[in-house]
């Protein structure tokens, strides 16, 4: 297993355990992300990593340490990857002096594995405009083939690999009017979509249903109110949605990352149940039941 001390001052906690663990240290590459500043870690303030420029610093550690690993992790919810590939580079011409001091020094222990992170913002799969994946993967491989060569690559995608992964389901409770616009209430709200509500949309999809059906229609000015207490607590503003009514269902689409884990207890709702859907074996297993963290349920 690999573990990543978060600077120099970790090393210390993890080297009794490199005997079971390797052991990387995470370094912020200090350069400028595009990611929105709650997820950019690279800042020179930033609390995440050693900063590359304390390299002669870090290159002592890694003679003094048993780091085999070295981790960047640029940023979360990045649109381009410059600096993503900026900061990798850093890292591993970091990596290829400290295996050059070891070779000079006669130690035989190297860094033997770049950890790359994640960081990607999820991509539309019906987008046309060629995937960012890809050009990530092509722009490393064109500028730093000894990535796969000299070293052993890990990589921590999160939202990129799982958004697409799961949807949510709620009633719409009832529609109002408020102004030129249809107000829906659903259950879900800031504190199932936390980064949706308080930072910005990230792509998610709204499909209503009536009776198991795509509802059609003309669309009209839409808010999707949650449930929780506060003005902000809206899904989304000003969509367009077709007419809403009670009853009816709203299928948010994209929401296996950065939703469930981060459940909120604000105005102590109940945690929804998860459900698994089996699509080629057609069959649904309920994972997790529908709980209140607060209260017992009635025997
Ligand atoms: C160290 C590390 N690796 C990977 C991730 C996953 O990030 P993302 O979902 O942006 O790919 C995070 C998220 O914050 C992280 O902190």
């Amino acid at each position: 297993m690999l573990v990543n001390a978060n600077s120099l001052a970790e090393l210390p906690r993890l080297a009794p355990y490199s005997d079971r663990l390797r052991i990387g240290l995470r370094l912020n590459p200090m350069v400028a992300t595009d990611s929105p500043d709650l997820f950019d870690v690279s800042r020179d303030d930033s609390k995440f990593g050693e900063p590359i420029a304390n390299a002669d610093a870090v290159l002592s550690a890694i003679r003094g340490f048993p780091v085999t690993a070295l981790h960047v992790h640029p940023s979360s919810s990045m649109t381009s990857v410059d600096a993503a590939v900026r900061a990798v580079e850093s890292v591993v011409a970091l990596a290829i002096e400290a295996n050059v001091q070891a070779c000079e020094s006669g130690n035989d222990r190297r860094i033997r594995v770049i950890d790359v992170g994640g960081g990607l913002a999820p991509e539309d799969p019906d987008g046309t405009d060629g995937s960012l994946m890809e050009e990530y993967a092509r722009t490393l491989r064109d500028r730093l083939p000894e990535l796969w060569s000299e070293f052993d690559l890990v990589t921590e995608f999160g939202q990129w690999v799982h958004f697409h992964t799961g949807y949510a389901a709620s009633d719409v409770e009832y529609v109002v009017d408020r102004a030129d616009r249809q107000v829906a209430f659903v259950h879900l709200g800031a504190d199932f979509l936390l980064r949706d509500v308080y930072v910005r949309p990230r792509g998610i999809r709204w499909l209503p249903v009536r009776g198991g059906r795509a509802i059609e229609g003309a669309a009209q000015p839409t808010d999707l109110a949650g449930p929780l207490c506060f003005a902000g607590d809206f899904l989304a503003r000003d969509i367009e949605l077709p007419r809403l009514r009670e009853g009816d269902h709203l299928i948010m689409l994209g929401t296996g990352s950065n939703a469930l884990g981060l459940w909120s207890r604000h105005t102590s709702r109940d945690v929804p149940a998860v459900v698994g859907v089996d699509f080629a074996g057609r069959s649904l297993q309920v994972l997790s039941e529908r709980f209140s963290p607060f209260v017992e349920p009635l025997g």
